[in-house]
């Protein structure tokens, strides 16, 4: 029932039998999964399943031990880890936002490549995220939610292909997840980016994602319509 699908035309990222394991502990077991550019794909699993563990392969935070990713088709050891991580961006639970203004964590990505960003563009990245006018705000007094947006403006200032978010809302109230769902369906249909989030919310999976991917003890155990997988929606 649960059958892999068949390949995307052009997958945005895809994984091929994608493994990791740390002294003789499965963490990761040969996860392979395409996930076409401008798709939003769920990853759910109870805790423990090795859902962040994956996550933190595709941009090489941590080494697989066996397989391999493809960006666009491109194996990722040829990119080097500074550039991949500029194309595959990541926004985990809490945003670890650097002391100073919101306007220098915006700029930080490309300032690390000797690139500054005008005023200007800082201030169309947090007009997109939702916080007009707040450059010079620093960030030590911002909500969860605020803050989470000055992170995804980060994350978008780098250009990124690909969008990988950890439990992005889980430690938001109510009120402010529905804003950041908003945020993130829009911004990946307008960059046509790719886009896998790890949620525990099956409501979210559903709002969010076409298809969801189930992992257990490490493994890819069902994928397909989220749906039909998680019988929500
Ligand atoms: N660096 C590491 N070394 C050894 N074991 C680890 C390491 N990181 C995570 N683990 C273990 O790997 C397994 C998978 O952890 P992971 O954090 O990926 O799960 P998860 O699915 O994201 O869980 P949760 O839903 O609680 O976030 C867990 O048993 C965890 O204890
Ligand atoms: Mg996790």
């Amino acid at each position: 029932m649960f059958a892999i699908e068949p390949l995307a035309a052009i997958a945005g990222l895809e994984t091929r039998y994608l493994s990791r394991k740390v002294a003789g502990r499965v963490l990761v077991q040969d996860v392979s999964v395409q996930v076409s550019a401008g798709e939003i794909l769920a990853i759910v699993g109870p805790s423990g399943a090795g859902k962040s563990s994956f996550l933190r392969l595709l941009n090489r935070l941590d080494e697989p031990t066996s397989g391999t990713v493809l960006l666009k088709s491109q194996d990722f050891r040829s990119i080097s880890p500074q550039e991949l991580r500029r194309r595959i961006g990541m926004v985990m639970q809490t945003a670890y936002l650097f002391p100073g203004t919101i306007a220098a964590n915006v700029a930080f990505g490309p300032f690390q490549r000797g690139q500054m960003l005008a005023p200007v563009q800082v201030e169309r990245l947090l007009e997109r995220v939702g916080l007009p006018g707040l450059a010079d705000r620093d960030v030590s007094n911002l909500s969860g939610g605020e803050a989470q947006r000055v992170a995804l403006a980060r994350t978008l200032a780098n250009e990124p292909e690909v969008l990988l978010l950890d439990e992005p809302t889980s430690a938001l109230d109510d009120a402010s997840v529905r804003g950041i769902e908003e945020l993130i369906l829009g911004i990946v249909r307008e960059r046509r980016m790719t886009c896998l989030i790890v949620t525990h919310n099956r409501a979210q999976a559903a709002r969010l994602a076409e298809r969801t991917m189930v992992m257990q003890a490490g493994r890819l155990v069902a994928i397909g319509p989220t749906g039909e997988i998680l019988h929500v929606g």
